[in-house]
Protein backbone atom coordinates (compact mmCIF):
# COMPACT_ATOMS: atom_id res chain seq x y z
CA UNK A 1 0.00 0.00 0.00
CA UNK A 2 1.61 3.14 -1.12
CA UNK A 3 0.50 6.26 0.81
CA UNK A 4 1.23 10.11 0.01
CA UNK A 5 0.96 13.36 1.54
CA UNK A 6 -0.24 16.09 -0.31
CA UNK A 7 1.01 19.25 1.93
CA UNK A 8 -0.24 23.05 1.76
CA UNK A 9 -2.19 26.31 3.09
CA UNK A 10 -4.65 25.58 0.67
CA UNK A 11 -6.60 29.38 1.70
CA UNK A 12 -8.21 28.21 -0.50
CA UNK A 13 -8.54 25.22 -2.43
CA UNK A 14 -8.28 25.95 -6.08
CA UNK A 15 -8.40 23.69 -9.41
CA UNK A 16 -4.91 24.20 -9.86
CA UNK A 17 -4.31 22.19 -5.96
CA UNK A 18 -7.43 19.60 -6.96
CA UNK A 19 -5.54 18.98 -10.38
CA UNK A 20 -2.66 17.82 -7.98
CA UNK A 21 -4.54 15.48 -5.86
CA UNK A 22 -6.39 13.82 -8.78
CA UNK A 23 -3.13 12.80 -10.27
CA UNK A 24 -1.66 11.87 -7.29
CA UNK A 25 -4.63 9.78 -6.49
CA UNK A 26 -4.22 7.82 -10.04
CA UNK A 27 -0.67 6.91 -8.11
CA UNK A 28 -0.79 6.09 -5.02
CA UNK A 29 -3.42 4.06 -3.22
CA UNK A 30 -3.94 6.63 -0.47
CA UNK A 31 -3.65 10.54 -0.68
CA UNK A 32 -3.50 12.99 2.76
CA UNK A 33 -3.84 16.34 1.57
CA UNK A 34 -2.90 18.03 4.77
CA UNK A 35 -3.07 21.95 5.86
CA UNK A 36 -0.50 23.18 7.88
CA UNK A 37 -1.78 25.32 10.61
CA UNK A 38 0.29 28.35 10.97
CA UNK A 39 -0.28 30.35 14.14
CA UNK A 40 1.82 32.98 13.07
CA UNK A 41 -0.36 33.68 9.72
CA UNK A 42 -3.97 34.60 9.85
CA UNK A 43 -5.38 33.16 6.72
CA UNK A 44 -8.22 34.16 5.21
CA UNK A 45 -10.24 31.12 5.65
CA UNK A 46 -10.40 29.05 9.25
CA UNK A 47 -8.47 25.62 9.02
CA UNK A 48 -12.28 24.42 9.25
CA UNK A 49 -13.46 26.04 6.48
CA UNK A 50 -10.04 25.15 4.46
CA UNK A 51 -11.00 21.16 5.12
CA UNK A 52 -14.60 21.51 4.57
CA UNK A 53 -13.84 22.96 1.48
CA UNK A 54 -10.87 20.43 0.64
CA UNK A 55 -13.42 17.70 1.78
CA UNK A 56 -16.34 18.84 -1.12
CA UNK A 57 -13.38 19.54 -3.61
CA UNK A 58 -12.36 15.92 -3.41
CA UNK A 59 -15.67 14.29 -2.54
CA UNK A 60 -15.31 12.40 -5.75
CA UNK A 61 -12.20 11.08 -4.54
CA UNK A 62 -12.53 7.83 -3.15
CA UNK A 63 -8.85 7.18 -2.12
CA UNK A 64 -8.01 10.73 -0.58
CA UNK A 65 -8.99 11.81 2.93
CA UNK A 66 -8.16 15.72 4.65
CA UNK A 67 -6.25 16.71 7.78
CA UNK A 68 -4.10 19.10 9.28
CA UNK A 69 -0.91 19.39 10.93
CA UNK A 70 1.15 21.48 13.24
CA UNK A 71 5.18 21.23 13.18
CA UNK A 72 7.37 19.55 10.72
CA UNK A 73 6.07 18.23 8.00
CA UNK A 74 7.84 15.07 8.45
CA UNK A 75 6.90 14.21 11.68
CA UNK A 76 3.42 14.15 10.80
CA UNK A 77 4.51 11.44 7.74
CA UNK A 78 6.30 9.63 10.37
CA UNK A 79 3.65 9.38 12.72
CA UNK A 80 0.58 8.20 9.67
CA UNK A 81 2.77 5.88 7.87
CA UNK A 82 2.95 7.98 4.40
CA UNK A 83 5.89 7.55 2.58
CA UNK A 84 6.25 10.33 0.24
CA UNK A 85 5.57 13.85 -0.08
CA UNK A 86 3.85 15.07 -3.33
CA UNK A 87 3.97 18.84 -4.32
CA UNK A 88 3.19 20.43 -7.42
CA UNK A 89 5.84 22.52 -9.89
CA UNK A 90 4.40 25.34 -11.86
CA UNK A 91 7.27 26.79 -13.11
CA UNK A 92 11.01 27.33 -12.31
CA UNK A 93 10.54 29.74 -9.66
CA UNK A 94 8.56 26.91 -7.51
CA UNK A 95 11.90 24.51 -8.31
CA UNK A 96 14.66 26.18 -6.17
CA UNK A 97 12.50 26.45 -3.15
CA UNK A 98 10.40 23.22 -3.47
CA UNK A 99 14.31 21.29 -4.04
CA UNK A 100 15.68 23.03 -1.39
CA UNK A 101 12.51 21.65 1.18
CA UNK A 102 12.71 18.20 -0.23
CA UNK A 103 16.32 17.96 0.19
CA UNK A 104 15.78 19.31 4.30
CA UNK A 105 12.94 16.93 4.13
CA UNK A 106 15.06 13.60 3.08
CA UNK A 107 17.93 14.64 5.16
CA UNK A 108 15.64 14.27 8.32
CA UNK A 109 13.71 11.32 7.50
CA UNK A 110 14.00 8.54 4.94
CA UNK A 111 10.39 10.19 3.39
CA UNK A 112 10.86 10.95 -0.70
CA UNK A 113 9.18 13.90 -2.62
CA UNK A 114 7.75 13.42 -5.55
CA UNK A 115 6.71 16.50 -7.91
CA UNK A 116 3.68 16.69 -10.75
CA UNK A 117 4.22 19.01 -12.73
CA UNK A 118 1.20 21.32 -12.49
CA UNK A 119 -0.86 20.91 -15.98
CA UNK A 120 -0.06 24.11 -18.46
CA UNK A 121 -4.00 25.66 -17.92
CA UNK A 122 -3.51 26.23 -13.90
CA UNK A 123 0.71 26.99 -14.49
CA UNK A 124 -0.30 30.72 -13.25
CA UNK A 125 -2.72 29.68 -10.45
CA UNK A 126 -2.09 30.60 -6.48
CA UNK A 127 -4.13 30.97 -4.10
CA UNK A 128 -3.13 34.52 -3.09
CA UNK A 129 -3.81 35.58 -6.57
CA UNK A 130 -7.62 33.73 -6.54
CA UNK A 131 -8.14 36.13 -3.14
CA UNK A 132 -6.58 39.35 -4.68
CA UNK A 133 -8.91 39.20 -7.79
CA UNK A 134 -12.26 37.87 -6.11
CA UNK A 135 -11.56 41.20 -3.16
CA UNK A 136 -11.41 43.63 -6.37
CA UNK A 137 -14.69 41.70 -8.01
CA UNK A 138 -12.92 39.65 -10.23
CA UNK A 139 -14.03 36.33 -11.86
CA UNK A 140 -12.62 33.37 -10.89
CA UNK A 141 -15.40 31.04 -11.23
CA UNK A 142 -13.61 28.90 -13.91
CA UNK A 143 -10.14 29.09 -11.47
CA UNK A 144 -11.67 27.48 -8.07
CA UNK A 145 -13.83 24.80 -7.01
CA UNK A 146 -18.21 25.84 -6.93
CA UNK A 147 -18.08 26.01 -3.27
CA UNK A 148 -15.00 27.63 -2.85
CA UNK A 149 -16.62 30.64 -5.14
CA UNK A 150 -19.73 30.78 -3.22
CA UNK A 151 -17.60 31.07 -0.29
CA UNK A 152 -15.20 33.92 -1.90
CA UNK A 153 -18.33 35.67 -2.53
CA UNK A 154 -19.88 35.53 0.87
CA UNK A 155 -16.55 36.81 2.39
CA UNK A 156 -15.97 39.89 -0.03
CA UNK A 157 -19.70 40.54 -0.65
O1 LIG B 1 0.86 26.07 0.39
P1 LIG B 1 2.19 26.44 0.98
O2 LIG B 1 2.05 27.53 2.01
O3 LIG B 1 3.21 26.76 -0.08
O4 LIG B 1 2.73 25.11 1.74
C1 LIG B 1 3.99 25.11 2.38
C2 LIG B 1 4.15 23.84 3.25
C3 LIG B 1 3.01 23.72 4.22
C4 LIG B 1 4.17 22.62 2.37
C5 LIG B 1 5.50 23.98 4.00
O5 LIG B 1 5.60 25.24 4.57
C6 LIG B 1 5.68 22.93 5.09
O6 LIG B 1 5.88 21.77 4.81
N1 LIG B 1 5.58 23.39 6.36
C7 LIG B 1 5.64 22.53 7.52
C8 LIG B 1 6.84 22.85 8.38
C9 LIG B 1 8.06 22.07 7.91
O7 LIG B 1 8.08 20.87 7.83
N2 LIG B 1 9.11 22.84 7.58
C10 LIG B 1 10.36 22.31 7.05
C11 LIG B 1 10.31 22.28 5.54
S1 LIG B 1 11.84 21.83 4.89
Amino acid sequence: MTSVVCPGSFDPVTNGHLDIFERAARLFDEVTVAVLVNENKQGLFSIEERIELLDEATAHLPNVRTASFKGLLVDFCVAHDIDAIAKGLRAVTDFDYELQMAQMNGSLTDVDTVFIPTSPEWSYLASSLVKEVAKHGGDVSALVPPAVLSRLTEKYA
